[in-house]
C-alpha cells in the first residue's frame, strides 16, 4: 500500500513509459475515447464497482481508464500469469495524475510471470474490496466469476473445498487459495456473490463456461456475452489474432515462417485469424477440424485439412486454436520433427498435455528465454513450447493490437454501462447487446479509417425491410 492505495506491480519506475505507451494507444483506439466523449457528462458508471480480470496491456489500461472516466471505481488483475505488460500495470496504478511516490491510479494486480498461487492471490485481491464489495465484474475466460460461483457453492454446502490429486494442478492450487479464504472469512464470497449486478464476459472460453452455469440454473447474477458481438469475435478472435499470432512466434523463435509447414487445429475465428497470419509469411498451412462446416470453410480457403496424426510428420509449427483440451498430446508430441515449434492461442492451456510433457520418461527442460522452453525427447528430438503452452501472444508478444481491442473494448464498456444502469431489466441469464450498437462500434472503426459507408435511399430500405438508420441485418445474419 502506498498512498492508502494497495496494489502489487512489477515496478513502478516503469509508469512513465506505461504512459507513453498508453497516450500512443488512446491515438489508435477510437471506440473507447469516443465513449469517453459521448459520457464526458453523465458518469452513467458513478457508483459501479467493477472488479476486472483481463490480460494487463497497454491496452486494457486505456479500458480502464475509460471506465473510470465513466465514473466507475475499479481494481483489476490479469486473466493469465504471463499477458501482463508490467509498464503498462505500473502506469495503471500511478495513473495520469500521480507519481511513483504518490500513485493516485487504479489498484492493479499483476506481473509477468505469476507463479499459479500468485495468479489467484491476486484474483481474489482484486475482489476484495474495503467495504462494500465490488457490484460489477469484467471478465475475460471467467476465472473472477468462477471464483466467486465455486466460494458460494462451497459456502452454501458448508463444505472445505479440497483438490484430488488427479485434478490438473491450476485447478488444486485453485481449491487451495479458495479452502483459505473461506478459513480467513466463511460468508465471504456468498457476500460478492449477492452484491454483483452482473458481469461482462469477454472470450469464447468465459462465455461457454457462463452458458454452462446458466444451463444449469445456477448463474448468480446476469451476464452479457461481449465475445458474440459481431465487433468483437469477428475481428479481435479474427483479425487481431491474424497480427498476434506471427507476433509472437517471431519475438519468441526468430524462425523463418515461409517455407514452412504449419498446423493450425481449430478453424473457428481464431484459427483463421491464425491460418492467414502463417499464410502471409509464406507457410503452407494445414488446418485441422473436428465440425466438417469450418473444415469445409478451411478447404475453401485453400489450405489442406488433416488429421493432426498425419500432418505432424511435415509439420514445423504446430498451434492450436480450439478451446478445447487435450488437442495436442504428449505422443503427439514425441512424434514432431526436430525443433518443430508448439504453441497454443486459445484461451486455456489445456490444449497442449504440458502436464504429459512434464512427466514424460526421460525428459529434460531447457530454458532458453522466459516464456521459450526447449523440450529434449530421450530420442534426442526437441521441441521447441511456447510461453507454457498458455497463450502464446499475449506470452511472447504484446497480445492484439489497440485498434482491434477498441472494438473489442468499446462493446466492454457499453455491456457494463447497460447492466449497470439497467440491471433490474435482466435476470440471471446469458445475453447478447443489441446489433445497433455493433454497428456502432463498427462505424465509430470505420470512419477512423476513412471508410466511407453509402447510404441506403428510403426506397431501397424497404425493398430490403431494414430501417434507413439499421439494424441493417436479421439476428440470423451470420456475417
Ligand atoms: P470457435 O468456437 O470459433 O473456434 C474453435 C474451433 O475449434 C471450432 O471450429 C471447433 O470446431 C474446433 N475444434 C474443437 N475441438 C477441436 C479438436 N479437437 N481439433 C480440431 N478442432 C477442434 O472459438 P474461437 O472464438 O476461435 O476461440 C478459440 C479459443 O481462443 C478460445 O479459447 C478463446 O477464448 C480463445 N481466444 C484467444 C484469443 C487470444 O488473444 N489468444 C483471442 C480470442 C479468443
Amino acid at each position: 500500500t502506498v498512498g492508502g492505495l494497495d496494489f502489487a506491480v512489477a515496478d513502478l519506475a516503469e509508469a512513465e513509459f506505461g504512459r507513453k505507451e498508453i497516450r500512443l494507444a488512446e491515438h489508435e483506439m477510437p471506440g473507447l475515447m469516443a465513449l469517453r466523449r459521448e459520457y464526458a457528462d453523465v458518469y452513467p458508471l458513478r457508483g459501479a464497482r467493477v472488479a476486472g480480470s483481463l490480460h494487463m496491456t497497454v491496452q486494457t489500461a486505456v479500458l480502464i481508464e475509460t471506465l473510470v472516466a465513466l465514473g466507475a471505481e475499479v481494481r483489476w488483475a490479469s486473466c493469465n500469469i504471463f499477458s501482463t505488460q508490467d509498464h503498462a500495470a505500473a502506469a495503471v496504478v500511478v495513473g495520469p495524475y500521480g507519481t511513483p511516490e504518490e500513485p493516485k491510479g487504479v489498484p492493479v494486480f499483476a506481473w509477468k510471470g505469476e507463479s499459479l498461487e500468485e495468479y489467484w492471490w491476486c484474483t481474489e485481491r482484486m475482489l476484495t474490496w474495503d467495504g462494500e464489495g465490488p457490484n460489477m465484474i469484467l471478465d475475460d475466460g471467467g476465472d473472477a466469476t468462477m471464483l466467486v460461483h465455486k466460494g458460494t457453492e462451497f459456502e452454501k454446502a458448508g463444505v472445505v473445498p479440497s483438490a484430488d490429486e488427479n485434478d490438473p494442478e491450476e485447478y488444486q492450487v485453485f481449491l487451495g487459495l479458495l479452502a483459505e479464504s473461506l478459513a480467513a472469512d466463511a460468508g465471504k464470497w456468498t457476500k460478492i456473490g449477492e452484491g454483483v449486478l452482473g458481469v461482462t464476459e469477454e472470450t469464447t472460453t468465459g462465455v461457454l463456461r457462463l452458458y454452462q452455469l446458466a444451463a444449469a440454473g445456477e448463474l448468480l447474477f446476469p451476464a452479457i456475452n461481449v465475445n458474440d458481438a459481431v465487433t468483437k469475435s469477428k475481428f479481435d478472435n479474427r483479425y487481431g489474432i491474424r497480427h498476434s499470432l506471427i507476433d509472437g512466434i517471431n519475438r519468441g523463435t526468430d524462425v523463418l515462417i515461409g517455407g514452412k509447414v504449419a498446423v493450425v487445429c481449430g478453424y473457428g475465428d481464431v484459427g483463421k485469424g491464425a491460418a492467414e497470419s502463417l499464410r502471409g509469411q509464406g507457410a503452407r498451412v494445414v488446418v485441422t477440424e473436428i465440425d466438417p462446416i469450418c473444415a469445409l470453410q478451411a478447404a475453401m480457403d485453400g489450405y489442406q485439412v488433416r488429421t493432426l496424426e498425419n500432418a505432424l510428420p511435415e509439420a514445423d509449427i504446430v498451434i492450436t486454436t480450439t478451446g478445447n483440451k487435450d488437442v495436442v498430446t504428449v505422443e503427439h508430441m514425441a512424434s514432431m520433427k526436430h525443433q518443430a515449434i508448439l504453441g497454443n492461442i486459445g484461451h486455456f492451456d489445456n490444449e497442449l498435455d504440458m502436464a504429459g510433457l512434464a512427466r514424460y520418461p526421460g525428459i529434460k527442460r531447457i530454458v532458453i528465454k522466459p516464456q521459450v522452453d526447449e523440450w529434449i525427447f530421450p530420442s534426442g528430438r526437441t521441441i521447441l513450447v511456447l510461453s507454457e503452452g498458455r497463450l502464446l501472444n499475449l506470452g511472447n508478444a504484446t497480445g492484439h493490437p489497440s485498434f482491434v481491442m477498441s472494438n473489442s473494448f468499446s462493446n466492454q464498456v457499453i455491456a457494463q454501462v447497460e447492466l449497470f444502469t439497467k440491471h433490474e431489466e435482466y435476470d440471471n441469464e446469458v445475453f447478447r447487446l443489441p446489433k445497433k450498437l455493433d454497428e456502432k462500434v463498427a462505424k465509430i472503426h470505420l470512419d477512423a479509417l476513412g471508410g466511407e459507408l453509402t447510404k441506403l435511399t428510403k426506397d431501397q430500405a424497404e425493398y430490403i425491410d431494414v430501417d434507413v438508420e439499421g439494424p441493417y441485418k436479421s439476428d440470423h445474419y451470420r456475417y
